[in-house]
């Protein structure tokens, strides 16, 4: 089979094409990424020489590149995105630009020549739960609350849209909060960890009970790969964690604990506008039809993840500084 991932240079998307190339060695990948500040091919290296993988740095938006490379593939999977809550608050622009004209952009080509197409969205396009409410599952209603969500309901709505009106065919994830190894270091987890250790305080948002379900990146791959191999077209699955809703509070203190460092380093700061108050997942329907459910627990995940960040500072670092860019000259232009 021949894929054409788009992201697949951020955190999740580059997670899938490590996890694909590994399990399916005949398959051949394009991935087209734009190379945002989330974007880093240094994801990338233990593939980058496999004659199966192949970079193409674009812009889902780009409408002849991208039917250039649907026309050639059996299958795309999409994760290309702007995924930050915080920035589509401060400005959200490029988010409708790319996830829903992008998204548009991709779904025309699978129209055009008739290719499998899934999409990857989130959990919070369901909106915001109260403690006692139930879970989310493939039946609740949209409510996004936030330019990021909205964004990302939009481009669910015009994939379920262009497969009832087109017929084209499509599958569509909801998943949880993820976290683990590449995780850009700007997002809860991989800051917090990052700023615990060199002993820097962490910045809890309000009073830190908003309570999110997460799930260890390469649960929400495996279920991704079982919705391309099983999933019914046309239909929703929704992924989330092993028993790991948490509040955000509970979860510092487990990074910390991990650690070994003082709770002294918990820092109370204004709380996010709209902030969503307690996401949380009803996998039932992916692990009946499916056979998928998640493996790895919250608490194995958080060291997993430690560890990871431990063993790969220059990683972080370079995120951070934006030096990343110039390992993507180094390997591609000179
Ligand atoms: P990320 O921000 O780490 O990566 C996004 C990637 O898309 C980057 O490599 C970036 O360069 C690329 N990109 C951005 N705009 C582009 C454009 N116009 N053209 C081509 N490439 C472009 O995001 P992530 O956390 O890996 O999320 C991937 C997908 O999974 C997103 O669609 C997101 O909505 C969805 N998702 C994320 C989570 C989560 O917890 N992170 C949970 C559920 C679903
Ligand atoms: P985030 O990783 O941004 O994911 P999302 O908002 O998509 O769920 O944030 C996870 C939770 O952590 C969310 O409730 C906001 C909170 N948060 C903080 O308390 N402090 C921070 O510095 C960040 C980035 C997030």
């Amino acid at each position: 089979m021949k894929l054409l991932v788009t992201g697949g240079a951020g955190f999740i998307g580059s997670e899938f094409i490590r996890y694909w190339m590994q399990h399916h060695h005949e398959d051949k990948i394009t991935n087209l990424d734009l190379l945002t500040y989330a974007g880093n091919l240094e994801n990338l290296k233990e593939v980058e020489e496999n004659p199966n993988y192949n970079f193409v740095k674009g812009d889902i938006c780009d409408r002849d590149l991208v039917f250039d490379l649907v026309k050639d593939v059996d299958l795309v999977v999409h994760f290309a995105a702007e995924s930050h809550v915080d920035r589509s608050v401060l400005d959200s622009s490029a988010f409708l630009r790319t996830n829903i004209l992008g998204t548009q952009t991709l779904l025309d080509a699978v129209k055009e020549y008739g290719k499998r197409f899934h999409h990857v969205s989130t959990d919070e396009v369901f909106g915001s739960l109260q403690l006692d409410d139930p879970a989310f599952d493939e039946s609740t209603p949209y409510a996004p609350r936030n330019p990021y969500s909205a964004s990302k309901a939009a481009s669910d709505h015009l994939v379920r849209s262009y497969h009832i009106t087109h017929g084209i065919k499509m599958t569509i994830s909801n998943c949880s909060n993820n976290y683990g190894p590449y995780h850009f270091p700007e997002k809860m987890i991989p800051l917090f960890i990052s700023n615990l250790m060199e002993d820097k305080t962490v910045p809890v948002y309000g009073d830190g009970d908003q309570i999110r379900d997460w799930i260890y990146v390469t649960d929400h791959v495996r279920g991704i790969e079982a919705v391309i191999e099983k999933g019914k077209i046309g239909e929703t699955y929704c992924l989330g964690g092993k028993d790991a809703e948490v509040t955000n509070l509970e979860l510092t203190k487990t990074m910390i604990k991990l650690l070994g460092k003082s709770e002294d380093l918990i820092e109370f700061v204004k709380d996010r506008p709209g902030h969503d108050r307690r996401y949380a997942i009803n996998y039932a329907k992916a692990q009946k039809e499916l056979g998928w459910e998640p493996l790895v627990g919250l608490e194995e995940g958080i060291q997993n993840t430690i560890d990871w960040f431990e063993s790969h500072k220059e990683w972080a670092d370079r995120c951070r500084s934006g030096e990343y860019q110039e390992y993507y000259n180094k390997q591609y232009h000179s």
